[in-house]
């Protein structure tokens, strides 16, 4: 007996006083992203051997990667989503030299640009007043100038953070049309509030970093030989079948940094869209996709290694599903054996966006083990 049971079950998993928004987790929103105290626990009592890395399959906004970075632990995270791997990959590297200067520059260039164009996007002008397109296209066309792939993604990171506050949609989570009054003159104000943001969360420029690879790809198309470490410990909350879109949430995001969402949509696991068209997802769909993604896990999950996994249940077509009993279920059939499962309550306040389609107050943090 290692005794990680008995040591998980000694936690109060609810924090329900911590706020999951603060420091560097705040650069940007993320929906359902994990509160750091969940994977931060769950690494401070694990064993994790020297030489292993920390392996997040969903990363979303990178929280187990920055919480594994913060041990001097080795990490790698993996997203379908091109906006959650570019919120970790900044998340998750030193500040570049001469940041601001260089924020500043792009806003002085691009305010005196004249040779923009404006990407073709569906129904853009619905979604932006021309004034505001006006304003965002010269900055991309400024950000694009700069071609170190990290300060682009630190450029590209605060432009993104800010994409809806100056659109018309009503907020991150309400996808309402209003009548936003910001000016183009405010899309540099507020680009440049995001990036000095960045600029004070992320690690300072000369700190000494842990590993952290991130790949921006299907799980379902993940070999085993892209993962460059032994995986010592698996800590991630998959998608939920028929809950989240995270597609859709960075829809407009994808459009303007010059991604295609239509494409994230189609292979994103979970996603409502897919239980709704001809020839639906059903929950038998789920069990296939985690038996993808545990054909991976036990090859580069060391014997004895954990694996945890927060997660909810759904509802599809008016069936509860118990989404922690496909996951014990599949994990099995991959010589995973289920040691505990914990329930935690979820805070509503700290909600990230309305789950009430889902009835979800609580979710499971599952527990496995490679035997
Ligand atoms: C619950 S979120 C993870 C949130 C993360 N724990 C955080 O703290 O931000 C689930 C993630 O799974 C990703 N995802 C969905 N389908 C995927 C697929 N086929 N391959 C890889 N990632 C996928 C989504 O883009 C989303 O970021």
């Amino acid at each position: 007996m290692d005794g990680v049971a008995e040591r998980l079950l000694r936690i109060d998993w609810d924090f329900s006083d911590v706020n999951g928004s603060n420091g560097i987790h705040g650069v940007h929103p993320y929906p359902a992203k994990f509160i750091p105290d969940i994977p931060a626990n769950l690494i401070d009592n694990l064993p994790i051997p020297k030489g292993t890395a920390i392996f997040d399959p969903f990363c979303g906004s990178g929280v187990t990667l920055v919480e594994a970075q913060r041990r001097g632990i080795p990490s790698i995270g993996i997203d379908l989503n091109p906006i959650a791997c570019l919120i970790s990959k900044v998340k998750t590297s030193n500040l570049p030299d001469n940041y601001m200067e260089i924020v500043n520059s792009c806003i002085l260039h691009a305010q005196t640009n004249k040779e923009f164009t404006i990407p073709k996007i569906p129904n853009l002008d619905h979604w932006y007043k021309k004034p505001i397109q006006k304003s965002i296209a010269p900055l991309l066309h400024e950000i694009r100038r700069y071609k170190d792939p990290k300060l682009r993604d630190f450029l590209m990171l605060g432009l993104s953070s800010i994409l809806v506050r100056i659109s018309n949609q009503e907020s991150n989570t309400r996808y309402a049309a209003v009548n936003n009054t910001v000016q183009g003159i405010d899309v540099y104000n507020y680009f440049q509030a995001a990036c000095r943001n960045i600029a004070l969360k992320v690690p300072k420029t000369e700190t000494k970093l842990a590993y952290v690879n991130i790949l921006n790809q299907d799980i379902l198309e993940t070999r085993a030989d892209q993962i460059k470490y032994p995986i010592g410990a698996l800590i991630t909350s998959p998608p939920y079948p028929n809950a989240y879109e995270y597609w859709l949430y960075h829809k407009y995001r994808m459009w303007w940094l010059g991604y295609d969402p239509l494409e994230v949509k189609k292979k994103e696991i979970g996603a409502r869209a897919h239980f709704f068209k001809k020839n639906p997802h059903t929950k038998n769909s789920f069990s296939e996709q985690m038996r993808g993604m545990f054909g991976l896990v036990h090859k580069i999950l060391i014997p004895k290694g954990y694996a945890c996994f927060v997660i909810g249940r759904s509802i599809i077509k008016g069936e509860k599903i118990d989404n922690g009993k496909i996951i014990i279920d599949t994990a099995r059939e991959y010589g995973l054996k289920h040691i505990l499962t914990i329930s935690r309550n979820i805070n509503h306040k700290r909600k990230s966006f309305n789950l009430s389609h889902a009835k979800i107050n609580k979710e499971e943090i599952v527990i496995l083990q490679k035997g």
